[in-house]
This record gives structure tokens, C-alpha cells and sequence, in this order.
């Protein structure tokens, strides 16, 4: 695998890729990397035939300053994880690379609706930060296909309607989440958890499948949503939002809508976590 810093580079070894007829995959990640990553990148492998991903703690996607200076950089140790997945290039640009006339005066992609609420609530300006990097990175790879993970569900479905609504010549797929064997969604943020938090966290994932029985059992929406509140407060986290959505599109779970996903995010400790889980209601 090739690791390149700068734009200039990347450019240059996805055209000489493109030109030998390869279709190219990209996989854009913030470092630290996990098996959640790696399933992305092995998705990648198996559908196109060049690999591109790139490591960059993108600050314009971050409403928490203290947030953004914590979040772990572990470049060396993702060099090697990516090398060992056949990824083929990586990017790993710095700030000033990335934004070379100040984040301030950056050119903004705003996808409306769809941004907001859920994490686009609880983190003022998240989605502007992450559909704006994602569409420098995709005009610097210049990729056919792009992979995303499903565990961060909203993400994915802003990005999806960025690239229908911009007319970006990408295929966007979406990955299952890659889950620890008690269920917990493996996530960079895992690691602010001390052991004992760690054998808690399994508890997001835990609500949101009772939340699934409950409405399966054909309960009211509203007393479940409370109830799941209260069991997560039971469970040690403080909740951030429990809410159910039309899977499609993330609209309002209006009745009779049966593709459903249910969205959670809470804090445990530091570490804020999301999960989600899609049912089909019967
Ligand atoms: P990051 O949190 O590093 O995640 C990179 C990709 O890995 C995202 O598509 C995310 O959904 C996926 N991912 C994370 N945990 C996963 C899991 N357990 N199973 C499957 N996929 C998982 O998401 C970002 O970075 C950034 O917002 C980014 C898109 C790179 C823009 O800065």
C-alpha cells in the first residue's frame, strides 16, 4: 500500500489506476481504525478492483472542540491494518491540505431535511462539516464507488441524497455494522470506555432490540420511546434521543410504514455512542 500526504499525489495514482482500466472504490475514514473500517474496506475489495481510503480528523465536523483534540490519531497502526486489508492507496492529508484558506472561508454543502434532528440536532453544524469533506475528498479520489457503514445510519443517508441531489456519478453502499459478540457496534469512541462502562455499553443495543419487541407487540410508539428512555437511564447512560424513523428516508414513522429504523444515542461516561437497528413491523 502507498501512503501519499497531498492532493497532487492522490490525484496522480488514481489516474494512472483509472487508466489501466480499473474501477475505483473509496472508503473515507477518520483513523483509528477497527474491524467496523476494515469490513468497508474488504466490501471495496470485493466490489471494485483499486482501493483508495483516506485517514483525515476532518475539524469542520466537529461542534465539540475538546471532542475534536481528543479524538485518537494512531497513523502508523492504521497504515498497517489498511496494508494488511489490500487497501491500495491511502490519503492522509493534513488540515492545512484540506482546507488551505481556513476553514472559515470553506465553500459549504448543506443537504437539508434529512440533516436534521437525530445527531444533526444534538451536534449543531455535524452534517455541514461531514457532507462539505466528503464532497472535497470525493472530487480529490474522483471515485466510482464509495463505501459507508450503516452504524452511522443518518450519515449515510445525507450522503446519499448529496450525491442524487448534486448529480454525483457515484454508487454510495451501505455496510452492515460490525458488532462486538455481546452486540456493542464497534466504534473509535469504544476506546474512552473503562472496563466497567465497556460491559455496560452493550445496553444501546439492547434497548433498541426492545424497543423492536415492544412495538412488534403492537405497544404505542410514544409509552415505548419513554419506556426505553428510562431503561437506558437504568442501564447507566444518560440518553441523548430514542427515536423511530421510515427507514427509506428517515421521515417521521408515520403508521402504517413498516420498513422502520430505530436510532439511539447516548452518553456513557465520555463517550457518547449511537446505534441503530432497522425491523420491518408486522
Ligand atoms: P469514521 O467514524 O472513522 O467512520 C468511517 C466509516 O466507517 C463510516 O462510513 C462509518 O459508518 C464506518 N463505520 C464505523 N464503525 C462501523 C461499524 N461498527 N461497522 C461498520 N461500519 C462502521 O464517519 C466518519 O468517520 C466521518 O464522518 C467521515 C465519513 C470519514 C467524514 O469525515
Amino acid at each position: 500500500m502507498i501512503t501519499v500526504h497531498t492532493v497532487a499525489e492522490l490525484r496522480e495514482h488514481v489516474r494512472t489506476a483509472r487508466q489501466a482500466g480499473k474501477r475505483i472504490g473509496f472508503v473515507p475514514t477518520m483513523g483509528n481504525l477497527h474491524a467496523g473500517h476494515i469490513s468497508l474496506i474488504d466490501r471495496a475489495n470485493n466490489e471494485t478492483d483499486y482501493v483508495v481510503s483516506s485517514v483525515f480528523v476532518n475539524p469542520l465536523q466537529f461542534n465539540d472542540q475538546s471532542d475534536l483534540q481528543r479524538y485518537p490519531r494512531t497513523l502508523p497502526q492504521d497504515q498497517e491494518k489498511l496494508s494488511a486489508a489490500d487497501c491500495d492507496l491511502l490519503f492522509a492529508p493534513d488540515v492545512d491540505e484540506m482546507y488551505p484558506n481556513g476553514q472559515t472561508e470553506q465553500s459549504i454543502v448543506h443537504v437539508p431535511v434529512v440533516s436534521e434532528g437525530l445527531c444533526g440536532g444534538s451536534r449543531p453544524g455535524h452534517f455541514d462539516g461531514v457532507s462539505t469533506v466528503v464532497t472535497k475528498l470525493f472530487n480529490q479520489v474522483l471515485p466510482d464507488a464509495a463505501f459507508f457503514g450503516e452504524k452511522d445510519f443518518q450519515q449515510v443517508a445525507v450522503i446519499k441524497k448529496m450525491v442524487n441531489d448534486l448529480c454525483m456519478p457515484i454508487e454510495v453502499v451501505t455496510v452492515p455494522t460490525a458488532r462486538a459478540e455481546d452486540g456493542l457496534a464497534l466504534s473509535s469512541r469504544n476506546g474512552y470506555l473503562s472496563d466497567e462502562e465497556r460491559q455496560l455499553a452493550t445496553g444501546l443495543y439492547k434497548t433498541l432490540n426492545e424497543i423492536a419487541e415492544a412495538l412488534n407487540r403492537g405497544e404505542q410508539l410514544d409509552k415505548t420511546l419513554a419506556q426505553a428512555s428510562l431503561r437506558l437511564e437504568e442501564r447507566g447512560f444518560r440518553p441523548d434521543y430514542v427515536e423511530v424513523r421510515a427507514a427509506a428516508d428517515l421521515s417521521p414513522a408515520a403508521p402504517g410504514v413498516s420498513e422502520v429504523v430505530i436510532l439511539g444515542a447516548a452518553f456513557l461516561g465520555n463517550a457518547r455512542l449511537i446505534d441503530n437497528l432497522v425491523v420491518t413491523l408486522n
